[in-house]
């Protein structure tokens, strides 16, 4: 492997994966941080303060655990780490080219359907009956306000739809309820809580496997918004270029990622709820019903399988800028994909900002081709799968503007529009009870929830169509202007430029 060019995603697990991060300078270990509230604050901190790219973490030596139970966060928070998950190059020069590459690596994508092995590295320790115990595992309490500890934040909820038989993943949270059961939080449309809904509706147990600790070209797939029918395990395996091995789980059946480093499977009943909760949500509130609890289903364990000296995968979530850069650039090479099949020419940058939690404040930059061109842009991108989740504010951009770059959007914004005629308001589209806009008394109560809507932006920022050809000059040294005066001025200006 070139650790400098092209790198392949022929890691089988994530220690391998874990392996080339350290050789690449981005693991940071740390030994002897506290389970409740240090390792997911230092995560925090680190992913917010770091000079440059932050360090994926992993903790070991925790409190209360032997040394080798460990826990990893900011797993994909850099270029480099999502360059090798996705088998990318590391040399992009900005994160438009990251989105490039992986939309590029989109438009290429072949399903790679899973392969079943007889066994998997997960299946070294098995624990069943009154051996299972959750908390043998340093389960993080992430901030000051969560009502417990959570076993799933970063992994993998695989489920099976009852009427087609399709396989999903999805990153749906697990809260430990007690050392044999976990929460399952689903919002209402994702692909899991479907399945759900469909078992519930008809009396029937919704049999659910969890893996921490997966591949992370898996997670990162489990994390998206790949489309209904499509098995994440063949969008993980077509992005890399390589089956995922898994093994057909005994009690539910289901396909579990062979390799993972802890994995459980059980059943949810119908009617059987616990409270959930409260938890501090990727938007940066506890916005889920403030601080009070919310019931969801309870998922008994029947099994749980682990690897010796297993790591548990974590992500903590929290205001923004933080833990999200691997889903902002795959989310917007998601959009940019979803806007190029809907027929939307011409898009030359997409950037799902940090700032929007990767899903508030997303930017289309494209070159205006005809009367129209921008307000399609927005609206696609706007109700895509991959952006109608929430989603408030869409700002089409024209393609002199850095679509990553805040303040250039905010300038084009600024000096380009004018709001009567420049943004549309799409009224009653897709919220969640996540969403820290919605009134608390819009919500509904716990017991009987309401149905809730937002409704959403599109800004149009780019000059007019009918006189952007009579637009006025833009005030700036020309590139080659800069060029000329670098090159004579450029020892004047060391240390300084
Ligand atoms: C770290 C992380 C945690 C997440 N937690 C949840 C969650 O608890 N509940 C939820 O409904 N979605 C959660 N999501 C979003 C879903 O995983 C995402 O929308 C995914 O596409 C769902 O899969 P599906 O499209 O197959 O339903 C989370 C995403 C990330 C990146």
């Amino acid at each position: 492997m070139n650790l400098r060019g092209e790198l392949h995603p022929t890691y089988t697990d994530l220690r391998e994966w874990l392996e080339t991060v350290e050789k690449l300078g981005e693991l940071k270990v740390v030994r002897g941080a506290h389970w409740d509230l240090e390792m997911a604050g230092l995560a925090e901190i680190v992913s917010r303060e770091a000079k440059g790219e932050a360090p994926a973490m992993l903790f070991d030596e925790i409190t209360d655990f032997p040394p080798g139970r460990r826990a990893l966060f900011g797993q994909l928070d850099s270029v480099g780490r999502l360059a090798l998950t996705l088998g990318l190059s590391l040399d992009q020069p900005d994160r438009i080219s990251c989105v490039r590459a992986c939309r590029d690596k989109l438009s290429k994508l072949e399903l790679l359907p899973p392969r079943v092995v007889p066994r998997g590295k997960v299946q070294e320790n098995l624990l069943e009956g009154e051996r299972i115990d959750l908390f043998q595992f340093p389960l993080p309490r992430h901030h000051e306000l969560d009502g417990g500890r959570y076993f799933g934040t970063a992994h993998c909820v695989v489920t099976r739809d009852p009427d087609t038989g399709w396989v999903n993943l999805g990153t749906y949270r697990c809260m430990a309820f007690g050392k044999n059961s976990v929460g399952l939080h689903m919002s209402p449309g994702r692909h899991g809580r479907t399945a759900r809904d469909k078992y519930f509706e008809r009396g029937q147990p919704f049999k659910v496997a969890v893996a921490v600790g997966a591949d992370p070209a898996l997670f990162l797939a489990s994390t998206m918004a790949v489309p209904a029918g499509v098995s994440e395990y063949e969008f993980a395996g077509g992005l890399k270029g390589r089956p995922i091995e898994v093994f057909e789980g005994p009690y539910t059946k289901l396909p579990i990622p062979a390799h993972a480093e802890i994995v459980i499977e059980g059943e949810c009943l119908p009617g059987e709820t616990h409270d959930e909760g409260p938890f501090g949500e990727w938007a940066g509130y506890y916005a889920n019903n403030g601080l009070t609890p919310v019931r969801e289903p309870v998922l008994r364990i029947k099994s749980l399988w682990h690897r010796t000296d297993p790591i548990l995968t974590c992500a903590q979530p929290a205001r923004p800028p933080g833990y999200n850069f691997a889903f902002c650039v795959f989310r917007s090479a998601m959009i940019w994909d979803e806007l190029e099949k809907a027929g939307v020419p011409d898009v030359r940058g997409v950037w799902c900002h940090e700032a929007g939690s990767s899903r508030l404040f997303n930017v289309v930059a494209i070159k205006q081709r005809y009367p129209g061109h921008s307000r399609q842009a927005g609206m696609i991108a706007s109700q895509c799968a991959s952006g109608v989740y929430i989603g408030r504010y869409t700002v089409v951009v024209d393609d002199d503007i850095d679509a990553t770059n805040l303040a250039d959007v905010v300038w084009a914004i600024a000096t380009r529009t004018d709001p009567e005629k420049s943004i549309e308001i799409f009224r009653r589209g897709r919220s969640s009870s996540a969403d820290p806009a919605v009134s608390p008394d819009d919500k509904g109560s716990d017991r009987n929830p309401a149905a809730v809507f937002t409704s959403k932006a599109v800004i149009d920022a780019c000059r007019p169509y009918e006189w952007k050809e009579r637009a006025y000059p833009v005030v700036e040294v020309s590139s080659e202007l800069r060029g000329r005066l670098l090159a004579k001025w450029r020892d004047e200006f060391e240390g300084v430029l």
